[in-house]
């Protein structure tokens, strides 16, 4: 029987100096290249050069283990990362990329051994004259969520240049932003700071805090630990600054519901800039790429739309918010888009030469609504099987939107619904919001939008330069719109049931789907 320690030796080639309480002396290669080889050689690489059979699809790719180049660390920027560092890593995962969490899917033993099988695969970790030391770090100060604390923090934003690649409202749109490249030459987006439960490293104001200090090495995200020692700004400001992005964030992830409640208004909205529209619950509804049907995409530039919407008894108005940080076609954005297309591979053996692709949105319902679960594939339908679907492109001019019906992905059928829409792109973000008649003449074809019914709904999205058209697209599955009646909240209760059992089924079926690869599971 080999012991953990003798296995160690072998394979590092070194001898760790005999500390009973180090937890290197628990960890075991030999068991850790097993679970390696098991759950995480099919994205990182046998060899750990994060070239495993599905690194091509992702980006950003899976981490080369063989350079020891490590995003989330507590070390300074260039150093190694600690074990604690890596721990959290394979514990947590990495939020916004494909590295998933193992905590719940691996024992303690297994991500410890697993965490140094992957030290292995580069010498750096074998040179013990080298020490990994942890950045020393101050405690936040507090009233963080002050105008002073927020107002310093923005200052700082400004002077240091965060808004050449987060852009001057931290959506990742700065002028530098289509030029991006991490050290491996793949295009990199710079973060949407609205976004913090997609950062690598944790969304609180302290995680940002060290992301400041340490960068993220191999991305164009550097270290301002340098600033602080050149006294460019004191470490109480640094924290300011993070305290400030961490405002751009709502304060609690959003949670995806299941129905958009559309209240009951005098008068509808149009305009997307509509003071309204405050006043009216928003729903985030996350996307994902579309990954069933050929060309398939695995690289969504839209992680998900926030919903409202609100009908005055005879017109509904819905506003779509997402952040892009493209206004397509833009062709500084061309090249970026070009790389996204050659980097993320798909089935098609030569990747597609960038266009300059339009942005798009497209809105579906069923064309009827039905008593029972049934709903159309919630891929845009199928031949027999069709869908009503709202389009709107930011081009060509000033852009267009369609009403028709989709048969499947590849066909659209344009109907003369009256639909209008409204658009607006700002700082990262497009507003759009369509309005629609309740009930139509052809009812063989528009879906009637009742109140007080369970209207499925789904959603689309397209960022042209990031490559996106046709197939290459992000997803969502099948939600609910409810339009709400001036009558006690009691005669919802039962068609808000019928909505949450048909719900767990939609989530189901794109499980199944995406197994399957299958069209027509929709049902
Ligand atoms: C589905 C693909 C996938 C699997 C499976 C996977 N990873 Fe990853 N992993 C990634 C991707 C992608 C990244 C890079 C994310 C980024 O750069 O933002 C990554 C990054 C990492 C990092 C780098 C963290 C840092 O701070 O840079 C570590 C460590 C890691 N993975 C460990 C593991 C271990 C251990 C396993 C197996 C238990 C595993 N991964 C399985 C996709 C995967
Ligand atoms: C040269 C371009 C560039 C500059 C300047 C820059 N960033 Fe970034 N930043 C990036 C990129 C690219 C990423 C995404 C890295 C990735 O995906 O791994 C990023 C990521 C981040 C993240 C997410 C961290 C995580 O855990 O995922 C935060 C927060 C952030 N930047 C804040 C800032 C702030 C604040 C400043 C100014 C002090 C700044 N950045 C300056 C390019 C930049």
């Amino acid at each position: 029987m080999i012991s953990p320690l003798a296995a160690l030796v072998a394979i590092v080639g070194f001898a760790p100096a005999p500390r009973p309480s180090s937890p290197v002396l628990l960890q075991d290669t030999t068991r850790g290249k097993a679970v390696y080889v098991k759950w995480c050689a099919g994205c990182h690489g046998e060899t750990g050069a994060g070239d495993g059979p599905g690194a091509t699809a992702m980006l950003p790719r899976p981490r080369n283990f063989t350079g020891a180049v490590y995003k989330i660390r507590s070390t300074a920027s260039g150093q190694l990362p600690t074990d604690a560092d890596l721990l959290r890593a394979i514990d947590e995962g990495l939020p916004g990329s494909a590295m998933p969490a193992w905590n719940t899917r691996l024992s303690d033993a297994e991500r410890r051994n697993v965490l140094a099988y992957i030290k292995t695969f580069s010498s750096f970790f074998a040179d013990t004259s080298q020490h990994i030391v942890a950045l020393k770090y101050s405690s936040e100060p507090g009233s963080g969520t002050g105008d002073a604390a927020l107002k310093t923090g923005r200052q700082f934003y400004d002077s240091i240049g965060c808004r050449k690649c987060h852009g001057d409202q931290g959506r990742g749109d700065g002028p530098s932003a289509p030029t991006l490249k991490d050290d491996a030459g793949f295009p990199i987006y710079a973060a949407d700071l609205h976004q913090n439960w997609r950062f690598r490293g944790g969304a609180s104001a302290a995680d940002i805090y060290r992301r400041l200090r340490t960068g993220l090495d191999g991305t164009p995200m550097p270290s301002f630990s340098d600033l602080i020692d050149q006294k460019f700004l004191t470490d109480d400001q640094l924290w300011r600054l993070a305290q400030y992005v961490r405002s751009l964030s709502p304060a609690e992830a959003p949670e995806v519901r299941d129905v958009i409640h559309a209240p009951q208004v005098a008068a509808v909205p149009a305009s997307p800039f509509d003071s309204a529209w405050a006043r009216v619950s928003s729903y985030w509804f996350p996307l994902v790429g579309q990954v069933i049907r050929k060309p398939r995409w695995f690289a969504p530039a839209v992680s998900g739309v926030w919903v409202q919407a609100v009908h005055d008894g005879k017109t509904l108005a819905l506003r779509v918010t997402w952040d892009d940080r493209s206004k397509s076609p833009d062709s500084t954005w061309l090249p970026f888009a070009q790389r996204v297309v050659e980097s993320v591979a798909d089935d098609d053996s030569t990747p597609p030469k960038a266009e300059l692709w339009p942005d798009q949105l497209a809105v579906q319902f069923p064309r009827h609504l039905s008593d029972g679960m049934e709903r159309p594939y919630f891929l845009m339908g199928g031949p027999t099987d069709p869908v009503y679907q709202w389009r709107w492109a930011s081009a060509p001019g000033a852009g267009r939107v369609l009403a028709g019906v989709a048969r499947g992905i590849d066909r659209f059928d344009t109907l003369t619904t009256a639909l209008a829409a409204q658009v607006t792109y700002d700082d990262g973000q497009w507003r759009l919001v369509f309005t629609r008649a309740l009930a139509t003449p052809d009812t063989a074809d528009e879906v009637q939008l009742e109140a007080g019914r369970a209207i499925p709904v789904a959603f689309f999205a397209w960022d042209g330069s990031s490559g996106e058209h046709g197939s290459r697209m992000a997803v969502s599955t099948w939600y609910f719109l409810a339009l709400d009646r001036p009558t006690p909240p009691s005669v919802f209760i039962s068609p808000v049931l019928a909505m949450l059992v048909t719900l767990g089924l939609g989530l189901v079926v794109i499980r199944r789907a995406q197994r399957r690869g299958t069209a027509r599971v929709g049902r």
